[in-house]
């Protein structure tokens, strides 16, 4: 995989005790960035919480995820965007799902393209995830696609960032990820505003062994305190 030089990534710190990160405000909570804060909403006669858009991101906000950056190539054109919806699917085929919203600029180029990348971020690229989460213009390297990955000038929203290109599809691949993945998509499914883009996965690789995962939870990025293989020997003794 070639490695276009970019601007280098932060040296691995060490993970800090779940450390809450809360997002920057201009990261407004949406459908995909839940906001933290009380259980407390309005109630049906019944008792029950009214299953609206508020309710929904407080509580799927309680659901503990990774964070990744997918990526996707059209015309040389390297375009990112943060996503945590990233699910393991199958083990025969190898199938990975994803969730992206219909109204996202990365969504036509993703599936025009057809491939994609997946990059899961480490504890130490919470700037990663808030970057390509930055919505339209607001996206400070965002030259209108401009910029190719491959030549090594340019490279559109990846402009700034360290990243190889996958060896089967050319997708960007940050580096520092913990694991990244190629894919080609197999299916799409609507998902109410939202697609879900289910990918084979043709190539893969982990790592950063020791490094600690970034984690999302309640609209604020965590890091857990025992790098990975410290918690492998203690769960072993
Ligand atoms: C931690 C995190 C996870 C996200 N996960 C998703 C996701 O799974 N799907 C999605 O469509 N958007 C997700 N988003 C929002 C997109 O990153 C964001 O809306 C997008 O980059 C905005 O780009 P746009 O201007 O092209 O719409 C997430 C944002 C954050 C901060």
């Amino acid at each position: 995989m070639a490695s276009p030089a970019r601007q280098p990534l932060p040296e691995p710190a060490p993970a800090e005790t779940a450390r809450a990160q809360p997002c920057p405000a201009e990261l407004q909570p949406g459908p995909d960035l839940p906001a933290a804060g009380s259980l407390d909403g309005p109630t049906a006669p019944d008792g029950l919480a009214v299953p609206d858009a508020a309710a929904f991101r407080r509580v799927v906000g309680r659901f503990a995820t990774g964070v990744t950056v997918l990526t996707t190539v059209v015309d040389g054109h390297q375009l990112a965007m943060t996503a945590n919806s990233f699910v393991s699917v199958s083990l025969d085929p190898l199938l990975v799902l994803v969730s992206v919203r219909q109204d996202a600029r990365f969504h036509a180029p993703l599936l025009d393209a057809g491939v994609w990348g997946v990059s899961i971020l480490a504890a130490d690229m919470d700037q990663a995830s808030r970057d390509f989460a930055r919505r339209g213009a607001d996206r400070p390297t965002d030259d209108g696609y401009g910029g190719d990955g491959r030549s090594g000038g340019g490279g559109g929203q990846l402009l700034g960032w360290r990243y190889s290109l996958g060896a089967r599809t050319g997708v960007a691949l940050l580096e520092g990820a913990l694991a990244v993945l190629e894919c080609r998509t197999v299916a799409t499914h609507p998902g109410g505003d939202h697609t879900l883009v289910i990918g084979e996965v043709v190539a893969l690789a982990a790592q950063r062994p020791d490094a600690a995962p970034l984690i999302f939870y309640e609209g604020s990025y965590l890091s857990v305190d025992q790098p990975a293989r410290s918690r492998r020997a203690s769960s072993s003794s």
